[in-house]
């Protein structure tokens, strides 16, 4: 039994007694309780990989933070790996995927990913769900297939993914089964982490505002309603970022929750998306301000949003580099500033 499951009621639609608050990113970056655990290690991989400490930064943010709900300490990346393509996580400067997929022939050596490919995050998600014993939902996550898809061409981060984005036009019908692969991977891995214990799931689809609306629909958002559709033990959020011109085709995605980026316009999207909870969606540089002007933004935000169907986040996650104070202010703020 949850004693706070506030979240989990605001997706219901059901009026709360105050606005539920946590942050994309909470678990790590930002906090020097994780610094602590991760430097005493050889780096982000091990953490990952060892759940009794995955599930410890897990519960960091919760115990410091306030916040109403853990979200799992693990990547999006493992997904790539748990198929065939080993990623690497270079201090300072982000994934590297040493090999990457440009031929039929790269992607016939992949497999569909099963759970027990990802064991050590489902453990750690058992391991969590144990040491909080109820006193916030877990989230379990995995990144949008057009995300992963973009990662495992390109090889790592990059401004265009110029390179993901030309196999769509080079190579379609590898493209989609890729894709396919992707999502029946994420499938096989979200139901793990909900039999092991995640409360609900986001899928990230950090890369979705880079391709045309019209290659969003074919390439993405297909893969995404899949998801959706198949998964019917817990609620869902999709989280696509810059993803504006997607919003009118998310009411038809069976989730219950749409993310927000600090871009979207609040008034107009509750328009545009009619009957889902909304997540967001603060500037996460708001956070760089005074105390008072942190007070301000989201006074302005929990007003347009309103009291009901709205689950208080950023934007995007949080930046590394944000004052851990600044996040408990935000934090406060939401909640002192929403009570009904
Ligand atoms: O919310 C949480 O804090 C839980 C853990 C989490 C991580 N990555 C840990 C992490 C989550 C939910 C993610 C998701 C993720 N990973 C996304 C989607 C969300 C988004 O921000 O758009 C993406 C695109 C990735 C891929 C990734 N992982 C990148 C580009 C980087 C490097 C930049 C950075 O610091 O985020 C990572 C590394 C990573 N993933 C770190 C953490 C805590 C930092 C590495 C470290 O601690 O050494």
């Amino acid at each position: 039994m949850l004693k706070n499951d506030l979240i989990l009621r605001t997706i219901r639609g059901e009026k709360t007694e105050r606005t539920p608050v946590w942050l994309m990113r909470q678990a790590g970056r930002i906090l020097p309780e994780y610094r602590a655990v991760r430097n005493a290690l050889s780096g982000f991989k091990e953490l990952v990989e060892t759940p009794a400490l995955a599930a410890e930064v897990t519960i960091q943010p919760v115990d410091i933070l306030q916040v109403d709900a853990a979200i799992i300490f693990s990547d999006i990346l493992v997904i790539p790996e748990a198929m065939g393509l080993k990623y690497e996580m270079v201090e300072k400067r982000g994934p590297h995927f040493p090999e990457t997929i440009k031929s039929k022939a790269d992607v016939n050596k992949l497999k569909v990913a099963m759970a027990e490919d990802v064991h050590y995050t489902i453990d750690a998600i058992k391991l969590t769900k144990k040491e909080l014993n109820g006193r916030v939902p877990l989230i379990g996550f995995a990144g949008a297939p057009w995300t992963i898809f973009a990662y495992m061409i390109e090889g790592g981060g990059s401004k265009t993914f110029s390179k993901a984005r030309a196999m769509l036009y080079t190579d379609p019908e590898l493209s989609h089964q890729l894709l396919q692969m992707i999502t029946d991977s994420t499938i096989n891995y979200l139901k793990g982490q909900i039999a092991a214990g995640a409360d609900l799931v986001q899928i990230f689809d950090s890369w979705a505002g880079i391709l045309s609306p019209a290659q969003y629909e074919i390439f993405s958002l297909k893969y995404i309603k899949q998801i959706c559709d198949a998964i019917d033990e817990v609620p869902k959020t999709v989280f696509a970022k810059d993803a504006y011109f997607a919003r009118k085709w998310f009411n038809d995605i069976n989730c219950q929750t749409v993310g927000l980026d600090w871009c979207m316009d609040i008034g107009e999207t509750r328009k545009i998306i009619k009957d889902k909870t909304l997540q967001g969606n603060l500037d996460p540089c708001a956070l760089y301000g005074s105390n008072e002007s942190i007070k301000i933004a989201v006074k302005s935000m929990i007003d347009q949003f309103g009291p009901t169907r709205h689950i208080a986040n950023l934007g995007h996650g949080v930046y590394p580099d944000t004052d851990p104070e600044k996040v408990k202010y935000f934090v406060e703020c939401v909640k002192e500033l929403s009570r009904c």
